[in-house]
């Protein structure tokens, strides 16, 4: 008989449209090199950030299903567009059989936590900042800081794309950087997972003037203190991680490899036949 596997040994699951919920998950290898990841990158419908909210659901449902055929013990959104757009749903969906953390509230929390703080940026797809989520949940908890939301949909295709680093992200990035919305601001929230790859670009912006938050970090440590509190930290044998994307592309392989260091376990898998 197939022995039962202890509630910590299961593994975490980690999805994103694309490369950039390897941000978070590079993030969480680091701090808990014993979790066994089962990550799945949806290629075939990226961006999400230029879809329905219909349609977004109705992925990260199909998504979250698919992650739960692991049996995981967690599945982390590792997305800003699928948090904005369903959270919820995946939570009732999944019901108690796995504990859902999304990538926006550990962001809010930790940036409301900040007090010498007067004013956030918030940048992030169409399908975040349509919703206004970060605005409204910063709002909640502290109606003294100003926020202001900017929609920056060339930077997440850009990004999955290769281009950053060089003379075209430059110059897409600084046209957003410097739109009147986001003048003054003390701090920018990066509120697409694809962003932290272009972290360095927007430091050299801002030139050390504008804070900008580690959010891939902030969403590494909220997940390690959730298994925590929920005695679900692994302390045995490391797993190999498992790797799924929709549609192979070869830029997703190139940035697997480059995240995760060496040979990676990469498959195709349709789950819309
Ligand atoms: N990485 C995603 C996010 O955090 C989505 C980018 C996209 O597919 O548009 O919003």
């Amino acid at each position: 008989m197939a022995k039962k596997k202890s509630d910590a040994s299961r593994p975490l699951g980690i999805f994103d449209s694309g490369i950039g919920g390897l941000t978070v998950a590079s993030a969480i290898n680091k701090l808990m090199p014993k979790e066994h990841i089962v990550y799945f990158g949806d290629t075939a419908h990226l961006p999400y950030g230029d879809k329905s909210p219909e349609s977004i659901q109705k992925w990260a449902i199909a998504i979250s299903d698919f992650l739960m055929t692991y049996n995981c013990k967690v599945i982390v959104i590792a997305c800003n567009s699928i948090s904005s757009v369903a959270y919820d749903l995946i939570k009732a969906h999944v019901g108690n059989k796995s504990i859902i953390i999304n990538v926006i509230d550990p962001v809010v929390d930790f940036v409301c936590d900040q007090p010498k703080l007067k004013s956030v940026g918030v940048i992030g797809t169409k399908a975040t900042i349509k919703t206004d989520i970060y605005a409204k949940k910063i709002k909640s908890k502290n109606k003294k800081l100003e926020v202001a939301s900017l929609a920056t949909p060339l930077l997440a295709p850009m990004i999955e794309e290769g281009f950053f680093n060089n003379k075209i992200s430059k110059t897409i990035i600084n046209d957003y950087l410097s739109r009147p919305k986001l003048k003054g601001v003390d701090s920018l929230i990066l509120g697409c997972t694809h962003y932290p790859l272009i972290k360095p670009e927007i430091e050299q912006y801002y030139k050390g003037k504008v804070t900008l938050f580690d959010t891939a970090g902030i969403v590494a440590n909220h997940t390690k203190e959730v298994l925590n509190a929920n005695a679900l930290l692994n302390n045995g044998k490391k797993t190999k991680h498992h790797f799924f994307v929709s549609d192979y592309t070869a830029a997703f392989a190139e940035s697997t490899k480059l995240f995760f260091k060496g040979k990676v376990k990469l498959e195709h898998k349709n789950l819309w036949k």
